[in-house]
């Protein structure tokens, strides 16, 4: 998965940090929003005392609703905002940000990274005019051909906005796991397989499986860089060496290999995102070896090792209409705490 903080670290926290991320002509614009005393401003006119309060109110929600500690990608974004470098918009109702949004391009590609509107404010009226500014820019700039947005609701829904502008809309979960209960249960043996924990080494077949697994996959359609090996290598460098999506913990990461022909056949990759909060950013079995119980056994060892750390709690995304896989976590005790839209626009 990749949520707000995988969008900026992509592009942010290595390689020549900032210059990565494309901003589109960055004129200085002030729109009234029709009927309101709302103005949309470029986010980089304002400054990051003047947005703090509301990445304050932000991350308060994230900790109570997701159990995520937001605050790294809050000191990203004020990086970003520091140096006038990110692109978005702000809504003010007079002086006062009352919420805003912001997005990177890359090559072909904007992704939306965040969007959020203060609880006081109408979450679909000013969340609404948000992205639709967004939508707007990103549709007129030449180069993009794609938009990705897996924006996370804190009342707002915005799917009916992504609807009329023609993007495609795939209903996701977030759920979580309680370790608290959890007790190591006696695996089956799987013959012929080895789990072993994760190595930096295994970053290059990892790449493979997942460009293999998501080949003709719902989550290749919402994600493009699960379709090549290239982008594949992309996402696993966010998540494993860059604090893309918290910080990887390589203690609850395996991998599955066959015995006989050394090949990867499957792998679980474990991050934390708040202090005794682990996330799965990603479970696949390769095609050929899946409905053999390895995706249970692959979970089950990340749970096991996350116990041991003494972490009270899992949680993972995953599309809603991935059955198979929103059964598995089910049947293995994961419950959802929220429904979020993923959307993807191609020109
Ligand atoms: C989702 C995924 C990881 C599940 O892995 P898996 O190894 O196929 O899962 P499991 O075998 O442990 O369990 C899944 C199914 O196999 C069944 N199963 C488990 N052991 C079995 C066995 N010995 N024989 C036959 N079926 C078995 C389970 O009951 C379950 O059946 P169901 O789908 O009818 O409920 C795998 O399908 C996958 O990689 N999918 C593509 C990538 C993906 O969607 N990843 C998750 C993103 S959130």
């Amino acid at each position: 998965m990749n949520l707000l903080g995988g969008i900026l670290a992509s592009g942010a926290t290595d390689e020549s940090e900032i210059d990565m991320i494309h901003v589109p002509g960055a004129q200085m614009m002030m729109r009234t929003a029709p009927g309101s005393s709302m103005r949309l401003v470029d986010l980089r006119q304002l400054g990051v005392h003047q947005l703090s309060s509301l990445l304050d109110e932000e991350a308060a929600l994230w900790r109570a609703e997701l159990h995520w500690d937001y605050q790294f990608s809050i000191d990203l974004i004020k990086k970003f905002l520091d140096t006038h470098s990110l692109a978005g918009v702000v809504a003010l109702e007079g002086d006062r940000p009352v919420g805003y949004g912001f997005y990177v391009v890359e090559e072909h590609k904007g992704m939306l990274g965040g969007l959020f509107v203060s609880q006081q404010y109408s979450q679909s009226g000013v969340g609404e005019q948000i992205l639709g500014d967004i939508v707007q820019t990103l549709r007129g700039t030449p180069q993009v051909t794609r938009i990705e947005a897996q924006l996370m609701p804190f009342g707002a829904s915005l799917e009916g906005l992504l609807a009329r502008n023609d993007f495609r809309l795939f209903p996701r979960h977030f759920m979580l796991y309680e370790l608290g209960a959890h007790v190591k249960k006696l695996q089956e043996y799987a013959p012929g397989l080895r789990m072993e924990r994760w190595h930096e080494r295994h970053m290059a077949v990892c790449a493979e499986l997942i460009h293999l697994t998501y080949a003709d996959h719902i989550d290749g359609a919402i994600n493009d860089q699960y379709r090549s090996r290239a982008g594949a290598m992309k996402f696993l460098k966010n998540i494993v060496i860059l604090p893309g999506c918290g910080q990887f913990e390589s203690r609850a990461s395996f991998v599955l290999r066959d015995e006989l022909s050394d090949q990867l056949v499957g792998v679980v990759l474990t991050s934390m995102v708040a202090p005794g909060v682990g996330h799965t950013t990603q479970l696949c079995v390769l095609p050929g070896h899946q409905r053999h119980g390895l995706g249970r056994r692959l979970m089950l060892a990340s749970m096991d090792a996350l116990k041991e750390q003494k972490a009270s709690e899992l949680s993972l995304t995953v599309t809603s209409t991935n059955e198979r896989a929103v059964k598995l976590y089910e049947g293995l005790g994961f419950r959802k705490l929220k429904t979020f839209i993923a959307g993807v626009w191609r020109s």
